[in-house]
């Protein structure tokens, strides 16, 4: 047996192995180090035994403590789902005004119908729900078929000119088109219409349109243009546009009128969501 051999520059024992003349010193892992490697190999093998671990041919070991995660998943689900379907069933047996008026019912609401409103109303009305052309602002206070929490949540259930059997629908005449006024009619009534909202008009030719109004528009519109949200016909006076409020935006309305959409809800989302939906539409601001 040699003696082992000292390295002259480290004074460290070699292991004897050699390349070209360099020479591996024996220097073993630290006592520490090893410890820690052998214990992760023990609680490896405890982890194997205690939770579910190797795959097999078409199931996997389930471990003695028998964990699912999705086990766990499924039990929360089945916590949250018979958390809401306490408050679904007030909600269901509760009138409008009566989960406004229940602090704890009407956060649920305004959660449900927020989350509802993004998934089913926001591509239309705006993420804020502030509208767009042709969309109508939730946020404001002007309201084409009332901002009173049973107007917002009938408007929901049967939609606007929806085809639903009970839709609100009014439709106005496309005065130009189907040539129910001339055009020098329109142009006049046009200065009209920017003369009630305080916009820039001629004054001789809003003389002129008043007339054409009154004979033509009054009925939806009312006398002074205030609209009417039993018609759906938009106020005329408050600076609000469905369809933007210059004068080429206004003489088109009269000339090819619009009839916007809006789906009917009723059938299409649970009663309960509905009732969450009008109460947040409610009280975005302009709930009256
Ligand atoms: C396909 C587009 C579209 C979708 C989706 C839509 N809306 Fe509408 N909504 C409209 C249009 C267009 C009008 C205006 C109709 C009109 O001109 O009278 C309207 C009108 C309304 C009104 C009446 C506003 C007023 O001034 O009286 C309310 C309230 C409303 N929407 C809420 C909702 C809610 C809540 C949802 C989701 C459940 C929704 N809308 C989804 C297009 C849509
Ligand atoms: C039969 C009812 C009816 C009559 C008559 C009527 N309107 Fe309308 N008007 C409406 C309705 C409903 C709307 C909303 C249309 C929509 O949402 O598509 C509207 C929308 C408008 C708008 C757009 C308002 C906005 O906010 O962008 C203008 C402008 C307008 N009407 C002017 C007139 C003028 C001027 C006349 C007469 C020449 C007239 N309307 C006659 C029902 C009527």
């Amino acid at each position: 047996m040699s003696r082992p051999e000292i390295d002259d520059v480290t004074g460290v024992e070699t292991t004897g192995h050699e390349w070209d003349g360099i020479k591996e010193l024996n220097k073993p892992l630290p006592k520490w180090w090893l410890w820690v490697l052998y214990a992760t190999i023990i609680w490896s093998v405890a982890y194997w035994i205690a939770m579910p671990s190797w795959p097999l041919v078409a199931d996997y070991t389930k471990g003695l403590l028998g964990y699912s995660q999705r086990a766990v998943v499924a039990n929360s689900i089945a916590n949250a789902r018979a958390a809401q379907s306490q408050y679904l069933d007030r909600i269901a047996a509760t009138d409008l005004a009566g989960i406004k008026a229940d602090p704890d019912l009407l956060q649920f609401a305004l959660a449900g119908g927020q989350a509802a409103f993004g998934d089913n109303c926001a591509p239309c009305h705006g993420r804020g729900a502030q509208g767009a052309v042709g969309y109508p602002n939730l946020n404001d206070d002007a309201w084409l078929w009332g901002g009173t929490l049973d107007d917002i949540h009938h408007t929901l259930n049967v939609g606007i000119r929806s085809g639903h059997p009970d839709t609100r629908d009014n439709a106005m005449p496309a005065f130009g088109r189907d040539e129910l006024l001339e055009p020098a009619q329109i142009s006049d009534v046009t200065d009209y219409v920017l003369s009630l909202a305080g916009l820039d008009a001629n004054t001789e030719a809003a003389e002129r349109g008043k007339e054409i109004f009154a004979e033509q528009c009054a009925a939806c519109h009312g006398e002074d243009g205030k609209g009417d949200t039993e018609l759906g016909s938009p106020n005329l006076t408050d600076g609000i546009w469905l369809y933007g409020g210059t004068r080429d935006d206004i003489t088109d309305v009269i000339r090819n009128s619009r009839s916007g959409v809006m789906p009917a809800w009723d059938g299409r989302l649970s009663p309960e969501t509905i009732k969450q939906l009008a109460v947040f539409v409610h009280s975005l601001g302009g709930g009256q």
